[in-house]
């Protein structure tokens, strides 16, 4: 809204300007708007060409050039654009769910007019509504992009919840590089229904407008289509930090390092959010952001004592596209300080008594078992092995006879 009152200004600016010019010059020379506004559709999913003809006036007029202005409104950007030729037609892209509306005015500039510029005071008008095709309340939603780490592109939708029995979507693209409008490659399944579109390995072209139209069948008729216009490099999502390393610098410096997801983004293209949880020994979890351009960070000072999560996730930033989407996170990887440490150490001790006692038990088990052995032994043959033996056997009938 604030633009178009903006831009309804610069015409009124525009308008006066003009006026007192003609008043300067005194000419009252006036120009008629152009005739004959058509607008056709080539099949480009709402490319639309615009032509007109120059009014029957100014065929006479030879010694001086002709422009022409046009203004449409932009249904994507939501805003009225503005261009001057001296052609006479011009391709524009439109949603063409929306009210189309196209305004051309005449100028006229040389000798016939000392030089200065006239535009014509009216203008011709085309306003074409969408067409009503399509059930209403059936066009889908969230409909969404992404560019999955520069490798493929995948696009998803959302049903709408009054969709008529048998309802089938279908996926249209065009852009200026394709002849005619095709369907999507390989659709994605989601519940037996269509729920969106798989590029597999088409690599669609960079910096130029791509139109997506999902439109559909169903029992009851045609659903209600939906375009989108969208540029790939402004739908990357990087792929998931694989590696990244902690290390303990001087001073309880901590570093964290991490690595570029492998793949065609180039590194520098690359904005970063590093994710710190700090867990006091209450148990309070802390967290803090940071954002950086490298694929490092060191943080000056951590409690040692306490335990440090880290984890990634990357961007495309402002230098390299107009927008982006966050990468997944990477998995945390976490650092404890010394006490911690000191803990794993002071476990290895009661590991030691464990593995002594178990020894113990199991000698002393064997005792048993071998003292048994030998009382039954003992009451059919007496045979004392050696000094070991007997030694052993002194403790086992202690043992025995302690039990
Ligand atoms: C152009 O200027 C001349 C002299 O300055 C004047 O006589 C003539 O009427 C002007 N013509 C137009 C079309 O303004
Ligand atoms: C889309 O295609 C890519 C590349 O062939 C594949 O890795 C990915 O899993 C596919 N996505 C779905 C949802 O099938
Ligand atoms: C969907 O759009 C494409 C491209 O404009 C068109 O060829 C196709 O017939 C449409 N399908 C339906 C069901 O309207």
């Amino acid at each position: 809204m604030a633009t178009n009152s903006w831009w309804i200004h610069q015409v009124i600016l525009t308008l006066l300007f003009l006026s007192w010019r003609d008043y300067v010059h005194c000419s009252g020379l006036t120009v008629d708007p152009p005739e004959d506004l058509v607008i056709l559709d080539p099949g480009h999913l709402g490319e639309l060409d615009i032509t007109w003809k120059p009014p029957a006036s100014l065929i006479s007029v030879t010694e001086c050039s002709t422009l022409y202005q046009l203004e449409y409104f932009n249904t994507y950007r939501n805003d009225w654009t503005a261009i001057r030729t001296s052609r006479r037609s011009y391709t524009a892209q439109f949603d063409l769910m929306k009210d189309i509306r196209v305004r051309v005015y005449t100028l006229l500039s040389g000798p016939c007019t000392n030089g200065s510029m006239i535009k014509s005071t009216n203008y011709i008008e085309l306003v074409q509504k969408p067409p009503s095709t399509g059930i209403v309340d059936t066009a889908v939603q969230d409909f969404v992009c992404l560019f999955h780490n520069m490798d493929y592109m995948e696009c998803n939708w959302g049903r709408s919840s009054k969709m008529p029995a048998n309802s089938q979507h279908t996926l249209y693209i065009w852009h200026k590089e394709l002849s005619e409008a095709v369907e999507c490659p390989k659709y994605i399944i989601s519940g037996g229904v269509r729920s969106g579109c798989n590029f597999t390995g088409n690599i669609l072209p960079d910096f130029i407008d791509i139109i997506f139209c999902v439109n559909g069948s169903s029992d009851e008729g045609p659903l209600k289509p939906t375009f989108t216009s969208l540029q790939i490099q402004n739908q990357v999502k990087p792929g998931t930090t694989e590696k990244l390393h902690l290390q303990t610098g001087p001073d309880r410096q901590l570093e964290i390092q991490w690595e570029h997801p492998v793949g065609r983004i180039p590194g520098l293209c690359l904005e970063w959010e590093v994710e710190h949880n700090e867990e006091g020994p209450d148990g309070k979890i802390t967290s803090k952001q940071f954002f950086t351009k490298q694929t490092s960070l060191t943080l000056p000072s951590i409690h040692d004592k306490w335990r440090n999560c880290f984890r990634v996730r990357s961007k495309v930033n402002k230098y390299c596209a107009a927008k982006g989407f966050w990468s997944e996170w990477s998995r945390p990887a976490c650092h404890t300080g010394n006490e911690v440490t000191a803990e794993a150490e002071w476990d290895m001790v009661p590991a030691y008594l464990y593995i002594t006692t178990a020894i113990l038990a199991i000698l002393v088990l064997s005792l048993c078992v071998w003292a048994m052995l030998k009382v039954r032994g003992s009451r059919q043959d007496k045979k004392p092995d050696s000094l070991l033996t007997s030694l052993f056997a002194r403790n086992s009938v202690l043992t025995v006879a302690d039990a």
